[in-house]
């Protein structure tokens, strides 16, 4: 597991499966503009959350690329589901502005509930194409960006579903 602390704010990175973190507060959604049901992490977080997850998600849809809002957990074992829209590559733009605004909306949602914990998976890396090798090192900058200012949230994951992802994440950790 990588692993550095910023401001007080604890960031690491470890390989699995964003439905599995039961010790942190909010787990970030990879979701689409409707906050409905998708492949990928929207698929795996609804499946498991149940269909009220997509209820509550109707009420705030749709959602532009960098926004996130948030929805309770429901059969999670977490508080609270942080729903981010990521820049689709090569048609949202400027795709790392996006993608670190996802980021950083996220973490003030947190804020706002005044919670400590918060694991994100690869936003935008998947279906949405975008290069994993560029996304950690945005994904790290915003984050580090923010820490100074974070009161509340003091542990921050990222969680990586393939051992290649992981290394990437880890070296753009380590090289932050
Ligand atoms: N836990 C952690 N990471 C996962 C998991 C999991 N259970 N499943 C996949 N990943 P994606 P996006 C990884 O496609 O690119 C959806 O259909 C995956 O390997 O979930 O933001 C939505 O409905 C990849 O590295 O998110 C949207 O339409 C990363 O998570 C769209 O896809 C993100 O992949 C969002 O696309």
């Amino acid at each position: 597991m990588a692993e550095r602390t910023f401001s007080n704010v604890k960031i690491e990175c470890v390989q699995g499966d964003i439905t599995e973190q039961a010790d942190m507060d909010a787990v970030v959604n990879a979701a689409n503009a409707q906050l409905k049901s998708g492949g990928g992490v929207a698929g795996a977080l609804h499946s498991a959350a149940g269909p009220e997850l997509a209820k509550e998600g109707r009420e705030h849809a749709p959602i532009k690329p960098g926004e996130a809002v948030l929805t309770r957990a429901y059969k999670l074992p977490n508080k609270l589901v942080i729903h981010c829209l990521g820049p689709v590559y090569g048609q949202d733009e400027p795709a790392n502005k996006l993608l670190a605004d996802c980021y950083r909306n996220a973490l003030q949602l947190a804020e706002n509930k005044k919670i400590t914990s918060i694991a994100f998976p690869s936003l935008s890396t998947g279906a949405f194409g975008y290069p994993v090798n560029e996304a950690a090192p945005e994904a790290m900058k915003a984050i580090i960006s923010v820490a100074p200012d974070l009161s509340a949230v003091s542990h921050i994951r990222f969680v990586l579903f393939s051992e290649s992802d992981y290394q990437v994440y880890a070296q753009a950790l380590e090289q932050a």
